[in-house]
């Protein structure tokens, strides 16, 4: 295991602590996530008694590969805690997420926790969010059209020609866990983050984006120095 890797389920481990018997848990995506989830896995073996929603295909799968119970968010919401992953997390712990597709699913099912705990490693905290190509995914109907709705809002916003980049994947257009399309836009630094949100949560053909606005309660950050639980400044 390499470095990062560790961070990662040092992160994870610790996130365990906010696990109580008898939960009902949202499961994130990407690789800090499963490694959650494999730590968890350990604990359902060893008696834990939980009930899980996963946010992707991939994670289902693990999830169940290691024997956890699960069921679909419609009959678990609202749910006691969600543990997930992020690209980017900031001071007010704003999130960009979706480095991984699962953007959607994770909003729907955190918005859904009563508790939303953020697992990382050092490299995603920032001062400001927007280094990391915000992820935004689209219908897949005139997506060129939706590409130019976010074109103008990053314009009228200031940030400029950004890069708008349709995300590809085995040299196709990449499709997420919904059959939708993924456009990743580098703003660079992101001096409003809610202005931002609410106004691409208004474009005709956006599903959905990546930026996770004051829904996370707590950063789990794991440093080489160690691991630290970091809370909000709003
Ligand atoms: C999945 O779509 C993402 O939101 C992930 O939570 C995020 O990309 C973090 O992934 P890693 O833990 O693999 O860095």
């Amino acid at each position: 295991m390499n470095d990062t890797e560790a961070l990662k389920y040092a992160a994870a481990a610790k996130a365990l602590e906010f696990v109580e018997p008898g939960m009902k848990l949202g499961l994130g995506s990407g690789s800090t996530s499963a490694a959650f989830v494999e730590l968890l896995g350990m604990k359902v073996r060893d008696g834990l008694n939980v009930i899980c929603t996963a946010t992707s295909n991939d994670i289902t799968q693990k999830a169940r590969s290691l024997g956890i119970a699960l069921a679909p968010l419609a009959d678990l919401a609202p749910l006691d805690l969600a543990v997930d992953g992020a690209d980017e997390a900031d001071p007010a712990l704003d999130l960009i997420k979706g480095g991984g597709g699962a953007l959607t699913r994770e909003k729907i099912v955190e918005a859904a926790a009563e508790r939303l705990i953020v697992i990382a490693d050092e490299r995603k905290w920032v001062k400001h969010l927007g280094r990391f190509p915000l992820p935004v995914e689209v219908v897949e109907f005139s997506h060129p059209v939706t590409r130019m709705h976010i074109a103008k809002t990053a314009t009228a916003f200031g940030y400029g020609d950004i890069p708008i980049a349709l995300r590809h994947k085995n040299g196709a257009p990449f499709k997420t866990d919904n059959g939708n399309l993924i456009y990743d836009c580098t703003f660079g630094e992101i001096t409003d983050v809610p202005a931002l949100a609410d106004a691409l949560s208004c474009l005709p053909g956006v599903v959905e984006h990546g930026l996770f606005v004051g829904m996370a309660e707590a950063l789990v950050l794991a440093r080489a120095g160690g691991v630290e639980v970091i809370k909000p400044v709003r």
